[in-house]
């Protein structure tokens, strides 16, 4: 565990390194839970983008994209309920004035009871070595059963405080489990209170004129209350989509592990709206297209689990999520969720206006049921990041560290560098980066030897590297450099373009769907 919490603040600060992720204003020492993308991120981001709408707009006739404000009319989040429950459980730590949040406090202790069992497994196994029967271990060990039914009993108490929204009950379970705050060491503790996580502020120029507005803390709802306003001007038909990608922002109180929590942030998210009786079927489709979309990236399918909700929302009947192993666990990536028709008869109540649909096929109006699929740009980046990234030791003994990200989402597809900065070999090179650059990005590099040129491009994980040689002015030939192999190839500059476009396009990804 410790070894993989190394790994994830190598990441952290490789991205920093290399021109991914900065913190916000770093040079006013940053913004809490704020990030900017920079000269590689961006465009990594923008090809995750890309492979994700094109996935659902350009590969599904019935679906299409919008763009909607950020700012939107607040009585919107009063019909969605985020104003009255989109809130976490906060406490503080009275010594140390830190805030927490309840929920992760306690979850953080069931957590605890997972480690300690999982520790003495650990030991046991190496104790019995070939012999160990993990289940038998599970099932009879006095001190493991102990820890499990702590962990149970907590849970349990947990899970029924959350439910019944009993903020008393939680700060009991917090003095009864012990649980001191990090920071002061004290068990000293306000009561848990409610902390709404939408970012507001005001529009309008006379003071007394002015309107509370929010940042939409997800672009779902922009697409709810456009529902019927695509529907009539696309004529659409049931079943259809409308997909959107932007931003949204939460006042998330613990952010933590560098862009999986952020409070500014992007989503991609699609609402399917089908009709009433047939949303389960739809979303079992979208579960599994969705992790079809993620499998196509070649991470291997022992990255992804399920994780389907036991406990669901009012409005919804069926969730779950798409997780992905982190360095620091399998974590939610995409949520994918039948809301009923929850939220389009909320906007009809509050708004007065009736936006159900017509069915010309049954003859009969109707409010459509929706399945939601809700992606985070920022973790999907995170998770792409973490599963290609390496140290590997080559057989010299020198360690490279490599992202083996998939070629289609890699910021540079191609570094174009001649051998020597002399001989006619620079113009060689930046003739071929001239007819190049027209078909994907290049990245020119004549500077320090070629050894460290290529484990630059590796850092950055360009799948294709060439070098123009003194050759290269003879024959119009270059040699063709392979990031996960390292192998090279002699290749005609004329056989380049077909040798490498079609592996580094996002149709190479669209095609595996
Ligand atoms: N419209 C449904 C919705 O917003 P959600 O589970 O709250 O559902 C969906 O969010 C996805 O958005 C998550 O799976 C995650 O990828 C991303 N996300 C949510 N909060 C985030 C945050 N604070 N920072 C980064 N990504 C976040």
């Amino acid at each position: 565990m410790a070894q993989q919490e190394d790994v994830f603040k190598k990441i952290v600060s490789h991205c920093k390194e290399y021109g991914f992720v900065f913190p916000s204003s770093e040079i006013y020492d940053g913004l809490g839970a704020v990030y900017d993308y920079g000269q590689m991120g961006v465009e990594m981001k923008n090809n995750i983008k890309k492979y994700w709408w094109d996935s659902m707009v350009r590969l599904h006739e019935n679906i299409v994209g919008i763009d909607s404000a950020i700012f939107m009319h607040p009585t919107i989040w009063k019909a969605s309920g985020h104003v009255d429950a989109f809130n976490d459980p906060l406490i503080d730590n009275k010594d140390s004035k830190k805030r927490y949040r309840a929920d992760v406090l306690i979850e953080d202790q069931i957590a605890k009871y997972d480690e300690k069992i999982e520790k003495e497994t650990a030991k046991a196994a190496k104790r019995f070595g070939e012999a160990f029967d993990r289940e038998q271990f599970l099932a009879t060990n006095p001190r493991v059963r102990e820890h499990m039914a702590r962990r149970d009993a907590l849970h349990e108490r947990y899970k029924q405080a959350m439910n019944e929204n009993n903020l008393p009950e939680l700060r009991q379970i917090i003095l009864d489990e012990e649980i001191a705050c990090p920071i002061s060491g004290t068990r000293n503790w306000t009561e848990v209170r409610q902390f709404n996580l939408m970012f507001s502020t005001e529009m309008g120029s006379t003071a007394d004129g002015a309107m509370k507005v929010y940042l939409r803390p997800e672009t779902a709802q922009g697409i709810f209350v456009n529902y019927l306003n695509v529907q009539k001007t696309g004529r659409m038909k049931i079943p259809f989509g409308i997909a959107q990608i932007g931003k949204a922002f939460r006042n998330e109180i613990v952010a933590r592990q560098f862009i999986f929590r952020m409070r500014e942030f992007e989503q991609m998210e699609m609402q399917f709206f089908v009709r009433p009786g047939s949303e389960l079927e739809w979303f079992r489709k979208w579960k599994e297209t969705r992790l079809k979309w993620h499998e196509a990236l070649g991470f291997g399918q022992d990255h992804y689990r399920y994780h389907d909700h036991e406990k669901l929302a009012h409005y919804a009947n069926a969730a779950t999520d798409i997780e992905f192993l982190m360095p620091f666990g399998f974590k939610e990536v995409e949520g994918i969720h039948s809301r009923t028709d929850f939220d389009l008869s909320q906007h009809e109540k509050y708004s007065g206006k009736s936006i159900k649909y017509f069915d010309p096929e049954t003859n009969e109006s109707y409010t459509p049921y929706v399945i939601e699929t809700s992606i985070g740009v920022d973790r999907m980046f995170l998770s792409v990041l973490c599963g290609s990234y390496e140290e590997e030791k080559l057989e010299n003994g020198e360690l490279r560290t490599v992202l083996h990200l998939p070629a289609a989402l890699a910021p540079v597809k191609l570094a174009i560098l001649p051998l020597v900065k002399k001989d006619g070999l620079p113009e060689k090179a930046r003739a071929i980066m001239d007819t190049m650059k027209f078909h994907f990005n290049c990245q020119y590099d004549e500077k320090d030897s070629i050894g460290k040129r290529y484990r630059r491009q590796d850092a950055i994980g360009t799948p294709y590297c060439i070098t123009v040689d003194h050759q290269s002015l003879q024959d119009d030939t270059v040699t063709l450099r392979h990031r996960d192999t390292m192998q090279q190839e002699r290749l005609p500059i004329a056989s380049l373009l077909p040798a490498i476009e079609e592996k580094v396009s996002i149709t190479s990804l669209l095609q595996k769907l």
